[in-house]
């Protein structure tokens, strides 16, 4: 087929702005571009590949022309859309967490489970934006041994609650270091300030973040029984979410052998030398696509484990670069939609 037609559903979001850029690092092959939003951004433009294209309210008419759809907006908006634009015959990559675990629909990381793609319906899904690094790490490890259980403490930006909480971060910790008041609105205080709830409580006492953790793990390496347990943390940094992660295996697993399976996984890079201070740090790693492994050793309480700490650009790996990456591989694969599904 001719270079696919796209929509951009969420264009003038953070994850939307990052999709636009990474479509042209990877010289995505467009063959045109619809740019939606909400009605508060009609009127905006956004430049793609030197063009300025003006953004449009987002409607299911946008994708009668498109043959696929990058969704990065709001929950309901991606419950809606993406049925929409399914019946249009447009294949949808969607990035919420509403369509993630539904059994007809693949949830993917290349890297990991590219195969999946196949099995789609009219709509992919890519993982949240904490699952994907520990998923990484782990596909890359369970090589050496399957893995008996998994304890995770993530570490997670603000960008990962979307463009609004880094305006709020940044008016936050000015009027603070002025010697005034935080005044937050939406959501408690994030300046100078740790949030140990991501999304709402459940019966079980773990935030719907945990469990997006848990679950979308399980089903991306299809491992259905999996033991893990996640505490997903929101910091005052603006990019990169990062996890302490403590892993069991069946079998004794080294450092040394850990960080060659590492280095050797597409997608990871181990950034890992004490002796001169090299581990990896959101600073470091935000407007990169690896996801970042180091400070690898035995775990000293668990038998057979490793404790690690890993990095990534939720924007980029945790969110648009992964959502381009699945478009490149219905393009391989030449996955789209076919009539009737
Ligand atoms: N941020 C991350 O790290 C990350 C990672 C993985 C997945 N995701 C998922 O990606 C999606 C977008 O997240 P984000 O961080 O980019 O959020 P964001 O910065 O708040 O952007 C939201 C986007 O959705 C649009 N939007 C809001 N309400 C709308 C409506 N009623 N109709 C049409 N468009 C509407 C906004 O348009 P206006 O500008 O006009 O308001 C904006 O373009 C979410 O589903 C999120 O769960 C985010």
């Amino acid at each position: 087929m001719s270079d696919p037609r796209i929509a951009i559903v969420g264009a003038t979001g953070a994850v939307g702005g990052v999709t636009l850029d990474i479509l042209r690092e990877r010289a995505f092959p467009v063959g045109g571009l619809r740019l939606t939003a909400s009605a508060r951004s009609v009127g905006r433009t956004l430049t793609f590949a030197g063009e300025e294209i003006a953004v449009e309210e987002t409607a299911p008419a946008v994708f009668d022309d498109c043959d696929l759809a990058f969704i990065s907006a709001t929950d309901a908006v991606s419950r809606d859309m993406a049925l929409a634009a399914k019946e249009r015959g447009c294949v949808v990559v969607d990035d919420s967490g509403v369509w993630r675990m539904e059994p007809d629909v693949p949830l993917v990381i290349p890297e990991v489970n590219a195969a999946d793609v196949d099995a789609h319906r009219g709509i992919l899904a890519i993982p949240n934006c904490a699952a994907t690094p520990i998923v990484l790490a782990l596909d890359a490890l369970r090589r050496a041994s399957p893995i008996r259980r998994v304890i995770a403490a993530t570490y997670q930006s603000v960008s990962g609650a979307g463009a609004a909480a880094v305006a709020e971060l940044d008016e936050q910790s000015r009027a603070l270091l002025a010697g005034g008041e935080a005044r937050p609105e939406r959501r408690p205080q994030i300046a100078f300030n740790l949030l140990p709830r991501i999304g709402s409580f459940r019966d079980n006492g773990y935030t719907s973040e945990e469990t997006k953790v848990l679950h979308e793990t399980r089903k991306i390496l299809h491992e259905p029984n999996l033991p893990l347990s996640a505490t997903c943390v929101r910091v005052p940094v603006p990019v990169c979410h990062s996890a302490a992660v403590n892993i069991e295996f069946e079998r004794p697993v080294s450092p040394d052998e850990a960080r060659s399976l590492l280095a050797a996984h597409p997608g990871v890079a181990v950034v890992d030398d004490p002796e001169s201070d090299a581990y990896p740090m959101p600073a470091d790693c935000a407007g990169r696509d690896d996801v970042f492994v180091g400070r690898v050793r035995e775990d000293s309480a668990l038998p057979n484990g490793l404790a690690l700490w890993i990095v990534a650009d939720n924007l980029r790996k945790g969110a648009a670069t992964n959502a381009v990456q699945v478009a490149e591989e219905i393009v391989r694969r030449s996955a789209w939609l076919r009539a009737g599904v």
